[in-house]
């Protein structure tokens, strides 16, 4: 592997691993994202960048900025927009912003499961979201992946909707979520991912939504006493690239990037069921209250009227075939 110490004070590691030569004069990308380098995002990312050196003989090295050491996932999407940045793994929490089509994945209880998420992003219905990326000035290689999203809180053991009214929950900056959490009697508080720790810690929030995943690796344990395994909406995660450097691709390169992004985005799917294993046990350990059933049903019930709103939004033919998707 070949290594170089960023002006960030970051260690970038290009893993140019499996006998990939690096070329005599390699171009260097950026690749931002807001986990740390141990996360699925990072095991994703160090796929991705492995492949990308073996499918171009070392032509492209990949410099890792994990940590959010470019910025909240909003801020490296706008620098990937201006190709400030060239590489983005990002959730679809602030994308919807510049690609409204993403917004109906993260409709909440849309998916069943990561098998039937997966599928409609794999298939004919993410690959047409995919497509609409151009249009909005930026290129998305592959879906991946951040998980099923789960509330933690300070204040109360949430195990029905009604426990929900009042709590003041960190959202992402993404108006369909925030959608949600108002309809349940929640103060939603959209907020980047850098702010929540601090939020959490000082009580200027009572909770937030994320993966077991992020949650276990960002330590919330730490500073929140209740989770509630409400799997209330999948988030799915993407590679996103900056046009200006996509632009300069022949074509084989261009397909070298979108395979490669595949393979990372299918060691991140893995990395995520392999957290999910035993994350709960190690929050549990590390102090908090886990309710493991919260009532779903009821849940979905009382968010009706949201997807009311959602279905007069979105194409209602879209979300019955992604909910029927089988
Ligand atoms: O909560 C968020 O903002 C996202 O889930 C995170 C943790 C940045 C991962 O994409």
């Amino acid at each position: 592997a070949a290594t170089a110490v960023l002006g960030t004070g970051l260690l970038a590691v290009a893993l140019l691993g499996g006998g990939a030569a690096i070329a005599a004069d390699p171009i260097t990308l950026k690749l931002g994202y807001s986990l740390p380098p141990t996360s699925h995002y990072g095991v994703g990312a160090d796929a991705f960048a492995k492949a990308l050196a073996e499918k171009t003989d070392g032509k492209y090295v990949v410099e890792m900025f994990p940590s959010n050491a470019l910025g909240g996932e909003r801020e490296m999407i706008e620098g990937a927009q201006f190709g400030t940045i060239d590489l983005v793994v990002t959730s679809t929490g602030p994308v919807g912003n510049f690609v409204p089509d993403t917004l109906t994945f993260d409709i909440p209880f849309l998916f069943r499961d990561y098998a039937h998420a997966r599928g409609v992003l794999d298939g004919e219905i993410g690959q047409a979201v995919l497509d609409k990326f151009p249009e909005r000035g930026l290129i998305a290689l592959a879906w991946g992946e951040n998980g099923f999203r789960h509330l933690t809180n300070n204040k109360v053991a949430v195990t029905e909707p009604e426990d929900v009214k009042g709590l003041k929950i960190r959202t992402m900056q993404n108006d369909v979520h925030m959608r949600a959490f108002t309809t349940l009697g929640a103060l939603p508080t959209p907020m980047a991912f850098p702010e929540v720790f601090t939020a959490m810690q000082q009580g200027t929030i009572d909770g937030q939504e994320n993966p077991i995943p992020v949650i276990v690796s960002g330590n919330f344990a730490q500073v929140q006493k209740y989770l509630s395994l409400t799997g209330h909406v999948y988030s799915p995660a993407l590679f996103i690239m900056a046009p200006s450097r996509w632009d300069e691709l022949s074509d084989a390169e261009k397909t070298a990037f979108k395979e490669a992004a595949k393979i990372g985005a299918d060691a991140m799917r893995k990395q995520v069921e392999t957290f999910e294993a035993d994350g709960i046990a190690k929050l549990e350990a590390a102090g908090m209250t886990v309710v493991e059933h919260p009532d779903g049903a009821r849940f979905a019930e009382a968010l009706a009227p949201a997807y009311a709103e959602y279905e007069k939004r979105f194409d209602p033919a879209l979300i019955k075939r992604i909910r029927e998707w089988q």
